[in-house]
């Protein structure tokens, strides 16, 4: 929908994050647009914003950063780069709900932002998303291809007699079984962030020595940003260790996994113009990514076996 909004034509570049999952840019690459591919920072795992005055050009009509694991990417930077081209920003926000950047919330920041109840996420429909909307001059629109181009939002608030087809458009609404799903969660998110906010803290903890002596990275957060407890990952110091420890938890009955393949060197990725070594950063952090069991309802108890089956890896030789 943010791609249909924006009108993006073939011929237009989108700048997104190599280290990204499809969707972000799928959306764009179905309007015909070239997308970018942008290396990330080795802190954050961010789009990295200092790369981004090379990138933009006249024929940038959107920058997309994700707020990977739910910390900010730099949006002060990202936003005054995009405005100088006249670019608009659409936040991938699938990782960052109730995230802050400089006490803003996730998903406000840009001129739209993306939402995902994934399985995977911290509340979840099974399969949804929601698009938020920050610049009011898209939503009359929305409404409209939403409503699989129908004005059936203004026909519910009685300002037509009838509804008729008036754009294009898509069936993007949930059912409504799946939002009352997802409602009950949204009810109970303080709950939810606070139980996750404690396994991350825990994560971290127990954590850090072992990390420390193996050289083995662990999530960073800026001061300035409030992370929305969506992950826990441990970058390994090679792909060997990521491999061996993925085994080792494997063994004692532990699901750990990696995280997306850089988009620069997919199938799709070369088509769209992407080469190896265009996104160094991502392309060695890939390869060395896991990430351990974090859901909802892990118990402190299944946690503390996860911690004592990492703790108990070695890592190889550098
Ligand atoms: C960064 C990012 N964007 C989007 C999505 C999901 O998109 P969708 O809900 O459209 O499958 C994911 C993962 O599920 C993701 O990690």
């Amino acid at each position: 929908m943010s791609a249909l909004l924006l009108d993006i034509r073939p011929g237009d570049e989108v700048i997104v994050p190599a280290f990204t999952f499809v969707s972000t840019v799928n959306a764009f690459v179905l309007r015909g647009a070239q997308p970018i591919f942008a290396d990330v920072r080795p802190d954050t795992l961010n789009v990295d914003e200092q790369l981004l005055p090379d990138l933009i050009s006249e024929r940038t009509r959107a920058i997309i950063p994700v707020h990977y694991a739910g910390v900010a990417c730099e949006m002060d930077a990202i936003c005054g780069v995009a405005a100088r081209v006249g670019a608009s920003v659409v936040e991938d926000n699938a990782h960052g709900l109730f995230g802050r950047y400089r006490g803003r919330l996730l998903g406000t920041l840009g001129g739209m932002a993306t939402q995902s109840f994934h399985e995977t996420k911290n509340l979840t429909c099974g399969e949804g998303g929601a698009l938020i909307i920050n610049d009011p001059t898209y939503i009359e629109r929305a409404e409209i291809l939403r409503e699989k181009g129908t004005n059936r939002s203004r026909f519910y608030r009685g300002q037509v007699d009838k509804y008729t087809w008036v754009d294009v458009g898509s069936s993007f609404l949930p059912s409504d079984i799946l939002a009352a799903y997802l409602y009950a969660q949204l009810e109970e998110w303080t709950t939810i962030q606070k139980k996750r906010r404690a396994l991350w803290d825990n994560y971290l903890r127990e954590l850090m020595p072992w990390a420390m002596q193996q050289g083995v990275q662990l999530p960073f957060v800026p001061d300035h940003c409030m992370q929305s407890y969506h992950m826990f990952y441990l970058v390994m110091p090679s792909l060997t260790d990521r491999q061996g420890l993925i085994e080792s938890l494997r063994n004692r009955g532990i699901l750990a996994v990696f995280h997306y393949l850089p988009l620069n060197v997919s199938e799709m990725g070369r088509k769209l113009g992407g080469v190896e070594g265009q996104c160094p950063v991502t392309e060695s952090v890939a390869n060395r990514l896991l990430r351990l069991p974090f859901y909802n309802d892990l118990t402190e108890g299944e946690q503390s076996e996860v911690i004592d089956a990492v703790t108990s890896f070695t890592c190889g030789p550098a």
